[in-house]
């Protein structure tokens, strides 16, 4: 944990995206950051018609798999980004445009000589925050609770954001559809934890 998350964060070295063609939609706009085969994105989007999820995820393996999911029935209020999720936001996203922010199990880093690749440690979290509505939301989960520690130190205390919910997996908010991740950890029969972070 003893990271310093206030490194400075260099927009101006962040690369464009190749190949993205994208128009930010009208109305409420949520973004999801690695979404993986796009489970969660899929169900969402279905309970949420009025909503619109912007869902990005960079590996082509992963992304080929939503994308054909996306195909059988493109639901207009998902657009599947294929992009790395910072250069995304840096290139296409203005600020106070999001509505919610969705980090779900995002990729565990757990050797100290890694903890600079978590989320909540990153100095482009500042930035991805700006692009937070006042009062939207940012909800993070992870199966590990030194994560889930992590998030709460940081989102409160150094972006300044407040823990408005915080579920472990058997009590699971009903609202939210089950990522590929969370299935296979409920099946495993671990804890999860749905931290949910409110923007002042
Ligand atoms: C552990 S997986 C979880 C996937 C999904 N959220 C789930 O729970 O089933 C983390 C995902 O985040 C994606 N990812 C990590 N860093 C990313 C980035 N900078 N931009 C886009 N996707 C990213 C990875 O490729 C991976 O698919």
């Amino acid at each position: 944990m003893a990271q310093n998350p206030k490194r400075i964060f260099q927009k101006t070295k962040i690369p464009k995206p190749k190949r993205l063609t994208f128009e930010l939609p009208k109305g409420t706009v949520d973004l999801e950051i690695g979404a993986g085969t796009g489970d969660f994105a899929l169900a969402y989007a279905k309970q949420n018609p009025s909503r619109t999820l912007l869902s990005v995820e960079h590996t082509h393996e992963r992304f080929r798999k939503f994308k054909n999911k996306w195909n059988q029935n493109k639901p207009d209020n998902l657009i599947p980004i294929h992009a790395n999720a910072i250069g995304f936001t840096v290139h296409y996203l203005p600020p106070e445009c999001l509505s919610r922010i969705f980090i779900l199990y995002p990729n565990p880093y757990p050797k100290p000589s890694q903890q600079n690749n978590r989320w909540p440690n990153m100095p482009f979290m500042e930035f991805l925050i700006e692009r937070l509505e006042p009062k939207g939301t940012l909800v993070l989960a992870t199966n590990l609770d030194d994560y889930a520690d992590l998030a709460k130190q940081r989102y409160i205390h150094t972006w300044n954001l407040d823990l408005v919910e915080e579920k472990a997996l058997n009590q699971t908010s009903k609202e939210l559809p089950l990522t590929l991740f969370e299935k296979k950890y409920r099946e495993r029969g671990e804890t999860c934890f749905h931290l949910t972070f409110q923007k002042k």
